[in-house]
């Protein structure tokens, strides 16, 4: 969630920011509300007629419009009704448990557990230690866990728990999420409006570091397993846990390993469906969305190296190798990439739930999204008005950033080198090789004007029979590139099963936390990650992987706190949590067909 980031956490390293971990990564939000604010400010220029049509429009085209954004059915547990009844309709509504949810969520952010950029293996680097007592705690706050699940320690701090399941043949459920949380920046702690590690609870909130990103999630799992074990439930199908502890610094030691591990345990494509950290789900355009992450955009941080002579500066060349560095930094942003709204990619998946769902989406939007299906100028119409959100534009789109410079030392020595690193975030039907032939091309003419031999990610492109004033020289700044993720199947069809499971289990939640209130429901639309998650490293487990937190945010968003001060999340969205994991795991261990 880049816009809410507090930029004194952003680092130097690849896909370590806290603008890449799930929860900073609300589309959903920013396109409601900046959209929103655009529109608005559209609106007051278009006909008021627009604003008639909304609700009779949806009507008159429900069948073209469903078929846009299909529905799955609520979903709710059969064999394990009176369970699930007893748990979701009984216990999970008394003070008794709210006190225990309350304990178990304020305990876990008691211990603080921050990750930090670029620390050294565990073993050396002290700062891991603080994971130690973190898995005391959750020894001491889940028995019935740990006296029911096998637990395997991966890299000290990761933490695989197996729940075996009585039918070997079933794949496996596999719910993930993270131990660690970012730093609190020391000279912000006076801002909080409770301690960041109080984990204090006022009635409402529960306070602190974690509190939603992700100790929520990760003690939503475990409270949901603990108090199903308490009512006897004993899985047919198994049940792994995989929590990271270094989500927020790219999960170099956590999910990484974790991910080695569980290929080696239980082998590629064997799981059932993921479910870990990310869209929550929240009110857009008079409607309420959930939005799973079915995608990730890709990552590359490209550095532009030049090289050229050094010498004295009384005597300089009319470029030095910043002059030079600056031309091209300069054409990177005259020449930003063209993004484009494709029919099939996961952003416009979302449009057209909007256009299928939301009453409130202007008409003449809702109109082009509708024709966009069969008419490519329909869908260029709807680009331009979708793109009037930044944030949506920047979720379809490759973007670039230019985020890192250095060159010379002395201001009388020509610089002999300077470079610079432009941050791409890929499209998700774009590729890494795309972005490079793109970023090669780019700067190709002016590593001919500046007389430079220039080499692009291993390939010397130079002329062999000329001489070269200087050199230009475009790598992978740190060898991380990351493809986009691949896309999870949604829809109705055979291929999507999970999809539906897990969106009939987000309708059921959602009904059941409301006791049908609301007559609307959730809808539940694919959506992106700008970032990545852990899930970066799972890709071979199942294509079926959702990045997903069942985290009522309203209009607002919790999310204006997390990575930033005074974190929180509602204890009743809290206890929602609990109630969707035990849904899933009930609706998912009775499935016939994932
Ligand atoms: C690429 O080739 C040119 C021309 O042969 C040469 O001058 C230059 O040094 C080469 N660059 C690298 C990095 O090898
Ligand atoms: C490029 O630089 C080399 C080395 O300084 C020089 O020999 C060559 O003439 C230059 N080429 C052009 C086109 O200026
Ligand atoms: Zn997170």
């Amino acid at each position: 969630m880049s816009p809410f980031r507090n930029e004194k956490e952003e680092p130097l390293l690849p896909s370590s920011s806290p603008s890449q971990s799930a929860r900073k990564t609300r589309f959903t939000f920013r396109v409601a509300v900046l959209l929103a604010i655009t529109l608005f400010v559209t609106a007051r220029y278009l006909p008021s007629c627009i604003h008639s049509h909304f609700s009779g429009s949806l009507e008159v085209e429900d069948g073209v419009l469903e078929a846009q954004c299909p529905q799955p059915d609520t979903l709710v547990p059969s064999k394990n009704a009176d369970l699930w009844n007893e748990l979701v309709k009984g216990d999970y509504k008394t003070k008794v448990f709210l006190d225990r949810a309350v304990e178990w969520l304020g305990g876990a952010v008691r211990v603080p557990t921050e990750s930090f950029d670029k620390m050294g293996d565990i073993g050396v680097d002290p700062r891991w230690e603080a994971f130690g007592p973190f898995h005391d705690y959750l020894l001491s706050a889940y028995p019935q866990v740990h006296a029911t699940l096998s637990l395997t320690k991966v890299n000290t701090y990761g933490l695989v728990y197996e729940w075996k399941g009585t039918d070997e043949s079933l794949k496996p459920l596999l719910l993930a999420a993270h131990e660690d949380v970012v730093p609190v920046n020391p000279d912000t702690v006076s801002e909080w409006e409770h301690p960041p590690f109080s984990g204090f609870f006022d009635g409402e909130k529960i306070w602190g570091r974690g509190s939603s990103d992700d100790k929520s999630g990760l003690i939503g799992i475990l409270s949901a397993a603990e108090t199903l074990i308490e009512k006897g439930f004993k899985p047919t199908r198994s049940i792994v846990l995989a929590f990271g502890f270094d989500e927020e610094a790219s999960g170099l030691f956590g999910a990484s390993q974790l991910a080695v591990h569980l290929l080696a345990t239980y082998g590629e494509n064997t799981f059932a469906f993921l479910v870990d950290e990310g869209g929550d789900y929240m009110n857009e355009f008079g409607q309420t969305y959930a939005t799973p992450g079915i995608a990730e955009k890709g990552y590359l941080d490209v550095r532009v190296e030049v090289e050229s002579p050094g010498g004295h500066s009384s005597v300089p060349p009319p470029h030095t190798s910043i002059g030079i560095l600056s031309a091209l930094l300069v054409h990177y942003e005259s020449n930003p990439y063209t993004p484009r709204l494709n029919r099939g990619t996961p952003m416009y998946l979302k449009a057209q739930c909007l256009a299928s769902h939301a009453p409130e989406l202007p008409s003449p939007l809702r109109t082009a999204l509708i024709k966009s299906t069969k008419s490519d100028k329909a869908l260029r119409e709807a680009e331009t008005y979708l793109f009037s959100d930044k944030f949506f534009k920047s979720l379809v789109g490759t973007t670039q950033a230019i985020d890192l410079i250095q060159g010379g030392v002395k201001t009388n020595a020509l610089p002999e080198s300077a470079w610079g690193v432009v941050n791409h975030r890929i499209a998700t039907d774009s590729s890494l090789s795309e972005v490079k032939e793109h970023d090669t091309n780019l700067l190709f003419d002016l590593a001919q004007k500046f007389n430079l031999s220039y080499t692009a990610f291993g390939e010397n492109l130079s002329d062999d029979s000329k001489a070269y004033y200087g050199k230009l020289t475009l790598s992978d700044a740190w060898g991380a590139g990351l493809s986009p993720a691949p896309i999870t199947p949604t829809g109705l069809g055979d291929d999507a099963k999970p999809f539906q499971l897990l969106a009939g289990t987000i309708k059921a939640t959602y009904d059941l936390h409301r006791g049908g209130d609301d007559d609307k429901g959730v809808v539940v639309s694919p959506g992106i990650m700008s970032g990545n998650t852990d899930t970066r490293y799972y890709w071979k487990l199942t294509p079926h992987i959702f990045r997903y937190n069942h985290h009522f945010t309203g209009d607002t968003g919790f999310f204006k706190t997390v990575h930033t001060v005074n974190e929180y999340i509602e204890a009743d969205a809290f206890i929602e949590m609990i109630q969707f994991f035990t849904t899933l795991i009930l609706n998912t261990d009775e499935s016939t067909v994932v």
